[in-house]
């Protein structure tokens, strides 16, 4: 039995901008029929925007060094347990390599952020995208303008940069050495750049509640992202967050389900963190709307260290597991670009 509050709200959220009240209605949906309903209808909205498919991005961990202090991040400066490396830039185009082999036409170039020099990045851009017919995504961080300017003519094709929270108050509790307006101004940046833009959250960081989330959503759909990552948080021991519990699943996969269906077009990855709780929920994440998977191509002695969180799955995966995970939720994988689908 379904609500006729349920049924109101997301005919709103699918109709037109949508209202923190039906956000929040949606997005605190604990009833098993009503979430059987809400993923049902966020997999439709999905399917109707995006076709019954899901994209693979080759995920490289290309340095674990930081200089920043997010509270959450196993690679803040402050952990001193962490292990550093940054990669040559030939163990980095062998993971390419791999990438492309396995027939995948995207990678998402990661680190934290290390002050890596802006040309070696742009010359890194520059020979992947000499030698394979790929689309490169960076998630390098916070830059200048300037940066992101040098990356975008060597090639770079897309940006990854999590907004992280929307709440000014919340944001400054989670990084100390940053600015919620900073982090809007890279966004802006990156969007007149002609950078095809991801951004997303964390569900659970201690201080979030609903509401948040709610207005995150409203945010997500004002700027039109062309991709949005939602993960579930993961406490890591050696951070000042340690203690807190992590994010709720539930809440995770609503927040998936109810963005997907007030955004509508975005690629939506099953996140690794969601893969990364207590068992793989990836396939609920696909179920409920997302249709995109990051497999892990680091070398393999460097996935390790790259804990942004305890536990973080990045297991080689062959593409015939990746292929039964699509197709196990009636997907397929498409094996092109998979370039933004937002009108216009
Ligand atoms: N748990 C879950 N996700 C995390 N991230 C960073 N630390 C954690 C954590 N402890 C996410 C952030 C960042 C992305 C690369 O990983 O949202 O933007």
């Amino acid at each position: 039995m379904i609500r006729q509050c349920v049924h109101d709200a997301l005919d709103r959220i699918q109709s037109s901008f949508p209202r923190i009240e039906d956000l929040e209605t949606l997005l605190g949906l604990c009833d098993p029929d009503e979430i059987r309903y809400l993923h049902a209808t966020s997999s439709s909205v999905r399917n109707d925007f995006c076709q019954e498919r899901v994209a693979l991005r080759a995920l490289i961990e290309i340095s674990s060094f930081c200089h920043n202090s997010c509270l959450y991040c196993g690679l803040n400066r402050y952990n001193r347990k962490a292990s550093r490396y940054t990669m040559t830039e030939e163990e980095l185009l062998q993971c390419v390599e791999s990438a492309v082999k396995q027939g995948i036409r995207t990678v998402v170039l990661q680190s934290g952020e290390d002050g890596t020099a802006t040309e070696s990045i742009s010359q890194i851009i520059a020979l992947i995208k000499r030698t394979f017919p790929i689309a490169v995504t960076l998630s390098l961080g916070e830059r200048s303008y300037d940066d992101y300017h040098a990356w975008k003519l060597a090639g770079a094709d897309r940006y990854l940069l999590r907004i992280e929270s929307t709440d000014e108050i919340l944001y400054r509790n989670l990084h100390t050495d940053r600015t919620l307006s900073s982090r809007l101004d890279c966004l802006e940046h990156l969007r007149t750049l002609g950078y095809q833009v991801g951004s997303g959250i964390m569900v659970g960081v201690p201080g979030q509640s609903i509401t948040t989330i709610a207005h995150d959503i409203q945010f997500f759909c004002e700027k039109q992202f062309d991709m949005i990552g939602i993960g579930p948080f993961i406490p890591h021991p050696q951070t000042p967050l340690a203690e807190s519990p992590p994010g709720d699943l539930l809440l995770t996969l609503n927040t998936i389900a109810v963005t997907r269906i007030a955004t509508k077009y975005p690629w939506m990855p099953a996140t690794t963190a969601l893969g990364s709780l207590n068992r793989d929920y990836r396939i609920e994440g696909l179920k409920a709307g997302a249709n995109v998977i990051m497999p892990n191509f680091t070398s393999h002695h460097y996935k390790a260290q790259y804990a942004i969180y305890p536990n973080k799955q990045s297991k080689t995966e062959s593409r015939k597991r990746l292929e039964q995970l699509a197709t196990r939720v009636g997907l397929s994988i498409d094996y092109g670009r998979c370039d933004s689908l937002l009108p216009g």
